[in-house]
């Protein structure tokens, strides 16, 4: 998507290899217009899919996936980050391995907002080493819901995630796909 790739350029801070600085329209500070034309790109992309509702996790995939839901016309449901560990029989729960903060968490959705057969459109900010993706596919395999697509908005290709969902029969669709971060520079694929 031309005008994310300009803004990433324009805006973006490769903080090392690793890691893009993009608080001032996707993290942080949000660029609602940016977020209007990639709810209408996902929404077109996955418009064959007969989607039912939106998913994604707090905090910052919210901006985007509550643009492609109402491109779709359907909810968006934020499944929840829990630090300590809770029992509650209403919801769905399992735990996520986060290796860029090299933490844990729980990830939760209550089971309320996912019913059997539903298809269901993941939407993220970034793809990194997937496990927030396959975490979502977990509970939604609970749900016994139908993951029908993961629409990334930035997407480290020269990380692992990409491969793990693919190999994991995902339909992953990134409207920014970024080969190389280092000191000043931003290349993509
Ligand atoms: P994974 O799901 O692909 O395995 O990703 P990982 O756990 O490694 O990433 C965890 C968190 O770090 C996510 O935010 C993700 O958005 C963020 N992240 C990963 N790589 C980058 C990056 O290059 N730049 C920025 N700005 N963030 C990155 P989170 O903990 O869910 O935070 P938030 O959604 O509450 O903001």
């Amino acid at each position: 998507m031309d005008l994310l790739k300009e803004k990433i350029l324009k805006e973006g801070i490769a903080v090392n290899e690793n890691i893009l600085k993009v608080d001032s329209f996707l993290n942080h500070q949000v660029d609602t217009k940016l977020m209007i034309e990639i709810g209408k790109n996902f929404a077109a992309y996955f418009q064959s899919k007969n989607i039912d509702k939106v998913v994604t996790i707090e905090a910052s995939g919210i901006a985007p996936a509550f643009t492609t839901a109402n491109f779709l016309n359907v909810p968006l449901v934020i499944f929840k980050k829990q630090h300590s560990s809770i029992l509650n029989h209403d919801l769905f729960e399992t735990t996520v391995h986060s290796f860029t903060k090299n933490s844990d968490y729980k990830l939760t959705a209550s089971k309320k907002f996912l019913k059997e057969n539903e298809n269901i459109l993941m939407i993220d900010d970034f793809l990194a080493n997937g496990e927030a993706v396959l975490g979502t596919s977990r509970i939604l395999n609970a749900a016994k819901c139908n993951l029908q697509g993961v629409g990334i908005v930035i997407e480290k290709s020269f990380q692992p995630g990409r491969n793990k969902l693919e190999n994991a029969g995902l339909d992953v669709y990134s409207l920014a796909r970024i080969a190389k971060l280092g000191n000043g520079i931003i290349e993509f694929i």
